[in-house]
């Protein structure tokens, strides 16, 4: 029986690949290179250190170890001075009511989060006190695809894989969330239909829809 709800952040909260994307190509261009909007959808669910890995990749450009931790935090400086100008306008439409609903109905509230910013935003936005348990990139050793975030989040509320249903916009957190053993709902992309369900958004969306939408043996 479903629990609870365990929400991915970016992408499925709030929009910031665009704010990671600003602040990547930054550093690209100041190492002489640069990537397309389109290689950027590459860096969804991916980790800081191996998006610099891509994106270096990408440019054909090598770095020593100790040049890509100074890049990283480069990026990384870049990215907090737009996530610190964050509010709440920019919750993705239908969150609010769907988070109220859920909770209505007694399900628990999570966030999984590859990103090491994640509370910075939830604070930014207003949303840190919904959720009963976060966990962010700080307290990871391994990236999803692994599913080590949702266990997490898992553990943290006293409940099993099965019992939590993961909403993710990233095909790794989409596979993350499988290999764990938890219900996944995909949201947006084309390259989600590996997950028991796919939905556009979050708008008009009720957890009974998805709830409904999930196989049998979930409800
Ligand atoms: C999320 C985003 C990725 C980002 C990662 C790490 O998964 O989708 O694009 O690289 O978090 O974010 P951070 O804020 O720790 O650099
Ligand atoms: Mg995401």
């Amino acid at each position: 029986m479903i629990k609870a709800f365990i929400f991915d952040l970016d992408g499925v909260i709030v929009d910031t690949a665009k704010y990671h994307f600003i602040a990547w190509r930054r550093m690209a261009n100041a190492v002489g290179s640069d990537f397309t909007e389109e290689e950027n959808e590459k860096l969804k669910g991916v980790s800081r250190m191996e998006s610099l890995d891509l994106i270096l990749e990408w440019g054909g450009v090598e770095k020593t170890v100790a040049e890509k931790q100074e890049l990283a935090t480069q990026k990384n400086e870049w990215y907090r001075e737009y996530i610190l100008k964050m509010d709440d306008s920019e919750i993705l439409e239908g969150i609010l009511p769907f988070l109220d609903a859920a909770e209505a109905q007694g399900l628990k509230l999570a966030v999984g989060s590859s990103s090491k910013n994640a509370t910075t935003i939830l604070e930014q936005i207003g949303l840190k006190d919904r959720f009963e348990v976060i966990i962010d990139g700080n307290k990871l050793t391994r990236s999803k695809p692994d599913p080590q975030v949702f266990e997490m989040g898992a553990e943290a509320m006293g409940l099993k894989p099965n019992e939590c249903v993961v909403f993710e916009d990233a095909e790794k957190g989409v596979d993350a969330a499988l290999s764990g053993g938890f219900y996944a709902v995909g949201v947006g992309g084309d390259n989600l239909k590996h997950a028991h369900h796919v939905v556009p958004d979050f708008t008009n969306l009720t957890p009974n829809d998805i709830l409904q939408a999930l196989p049998a043996a979930a409800i």
